[in-house]
């Protein structure tokens, strides 16, 4: 019996390799450059399982482009890049990586919110730049973390986990979220819990962990920068869109915000010029990227796609559904 054909659009890590090839026949993109668009519907047109990253779009086009497609494996968590229901349509099973990746974002969050508060960036430029000229007393002078109000708007799995950090730098944390958490969690992470407009008001580092959805998509507007404190420093590592950046920008410029520290955007890979300021810290979208967590994610797409293959549930599914009605 032939193994199933599968594209993925990555060579992935060693460890997913092995379970992909076990199960698979799998054909790599194995160039440096990105996968063009032109390329991926060449190459996935006789597939039957695809393995993509969250730069890949699977829509109704490349759906088209793909009729033997049974399953589309995300490596990453977020799947705004997956137009789920047009999968459903078409018998595709979706799948994303939930779970690996949430103590490795959360320690990411912390490494921006510390980087922004005391402007390691900067510091560091100036350490390479051959100009520093020794310590000096108002030099390069930042913002105490410890025992500062954490704002975290969206409390799941990385909302939690970047709480429970907050511990040690004997911070406050309040949250927002659609839906309360359990008042055992918030015992237990000491987390009190605020309308968004009030944690607004109250933080002095709000950081981001919602997914990107209609209802997040600008969550983050002019309006709501008026309503933060002009010392507070704004974290995201959710997804760019959630922030309107022009809106950013202007408060920034304007003084309505500290700083910023960045590692997702509107407009990937575009960074708007006006965000390259000396408050504001950029990173290139690599909150998951320790190899642990990047290997985990790789093995996981591969077992979904590997389980649906041999006629298990793929652990991951985004539309279980899909399979109820066989
Ligand atoms: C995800 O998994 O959604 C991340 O953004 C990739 O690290």
């Amino acid at each position: 019996m032939p193994k199933p054909r599968v594209l993925a659009t990555r060579p992935l890590f060693p460890a997913a390799q092995q379970i992909l090839n076990a199960g698979c026949d799998v054909e790599y993109w194995t160039k440096p450059e990105r996968i063009s668009k032109d390329e991926l519907f060449q190459r996935v047109k006789d597939k039957e399982g695809l393995v993509c990253l969250l730069t890949e779009k699977v829509n109704e086009e490349l759906l088209r482009a793909a009729p033997k497609l049974r399953i589309a494996a995300n490596v990453a968590v977020g799947f705004d890049n997956i137009d789920v229901p047009a999968c459903t349509k078409r018998g595709v099973v979706a799948t994303n990586t939930p779970g690996v990746l949430d103590e490795t974002t959360a320690d990411f969050a912390w490494t921006l919110l510390m980087a922004v508060a005391r402007r390691i960036g900067e510091g560091e430029q100036l350490a390479r730049s051959g100009n520093w000229k020794g310590w000096d007393l108002d030099q390069l002078v930042g913002t105490d973390v410890w025992g500062k109000t954490l704002g975290l708007v969206g409390f799941g799995r990385i909302g939690r986990a970047v709480a429970r950090r907050a511990a040690g730098f004997q911070m406050k944390v309040i949250y927002s979220d659609a839906i309360r958490a359990p008042l055992d969690v918030e015992k237990e992470l000491k987390a009190e819990y605020r309308d968004f407009n009030a944690l607004l008001a109250e933080a002095d580092f709000v950081s981001v962990h919602v997914p990107l959805l209609p209802d997040t998509r600008g969550l983050f507007d002019g309006p709501k920068f008026y309503r933060m404190k002009p010392t507070t420093f704004l974290i995201n590592t959710s997804r760019g869109p959630v922030v309107d950046e022009a809106a950013l920008v202007h408060a920034l410029e304007t003084g309505k915000l500290a700083g910023a520290a960045l590692d997702v955007y509107e407009n990937e890979p575009f960074i708007l010029p006006g965000l390259k300021r000396p408050n504001v810290v950029l990173a290139p979208h690599i909150a998951s990227a320790s190899l642990e967590t990047r290997t985990k994610m790789a093995s996981i797409a591969a077992e979904n796609v590997v389980a649906l293959f041999k006629g298990q549930r793929p652990p991951n599914m985004l539309n279980p559904e899909v399979l109820k009605t066989r």
